[in-house]
């Protein structure tokens, strides 16, 4: 059984303040989430605190990137020992966003999920199409892409116990979700790539869906059969709209 995940991904928001009060929030209504491993990724000046924060409770902390070096002449990039000095568990790796927006490559993408393996920090590992992609049918050639850089890297066996998040790039922070059906078709088809190399990481691997997902349309989403639980932003952010979330994944 794949216990489900639902993940906060906070991007560039928040303050000392807001996220100590999302953090008392959150932690306020653990009481009602019982079967969910909830996650939140802070930005990397608020790790330390919300490990702080965390620490003693179920909430795991992941950060939102991870350098693929392990250490030395790297400005401006965090090593996956610091991660794990200040007490995070996960890294969120290859965002569309950093994609997109910092032109980190399939290769590099698959880097820096390499260095959190071998360093003991759990990917949550992001890929997803483009709206043009979709439309010109390429979803499957773009997702099957992205994976194959991990594996030709670090082999199948390297997603055993991971956690991979389908995020169409078109429905992240658009309001558009994918429907339940679009996004169980692509982790259906995600599972069985894998499945095709190695039943038994196929198997438990967890699949999160991202996406303009909140918690009116989580319950649905998450009750796909391949569909392991939820990586959230703008839905995150609020102590309320997200345990709603980890709510319904229950
Ligand atoms: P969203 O973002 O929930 O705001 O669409 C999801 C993500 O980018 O991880």
């Amino acid at each position: 059984m794949r216990q489900v995940m639902v993940a906060g991904n906070w991007k560039m928001n928040g303050s000392s303040e807001s996220v100590k009060e999302l953090m008392t929030g959150i932690l306020d209504g653990m009481a009602s989430v019982t079967k969910a491993e909830v996650v939140v990724c802070p930005p990397a000046v608020y790790l330390s605190r919300v490990c702080g924060a965390a620490d003693g409770s179920a909430i795991k902390v992941g950060s939102q990137n991870i350098c693929d070096q392990d250490k030395g002449a790297f400005t401006g990039e965090i090593s996956a020992d610091m991660l794990k000095d200040v007490g995070c568990e996960y890294a969120i790796i290859g965002h569309s966003e950093r994609r997109a927006l910092y032109g980190e490559s399939d290769e590099l993408v698959a880097r820096r999920f390499a260095a959190a393996r071998r360093n003991g920090i759990k990917p949550i590992f992001c890929i997803g199409e483009t709206l043009e992609e979709r439309e010109s049918g390429v979803t499957n050639d773009v997702c099957s892409r992205q994976i194959d850089a991990v594996i030709a890297l670090e082999g199948v066996e390297a997603l055993a116990d991971g956690v991979i998040a389908y995020e169409p790039v078109w429905a992240i922070g658009t309001g558009k979700v994918a429907t339940p059906e679009q996004a169980q078709d692509v982790h259906a088809f995600i599972r069985g790539k894998i499945a095709d190399l190695n039943a038994d990481v196929a198997e438990g691997l967890r699949i999160l869906y991202g996406g303009s997902m909140n918690a009116g349309n989580a319950k649905e989403l998450i009750g796909q059969q391949d569909i392991d639980g939820g990586l959230i932003g703008g839905a995150s952010l609020k102590a309320e709209d997200f345990l709603a979330i980890c709510q319904a994944a229950e």
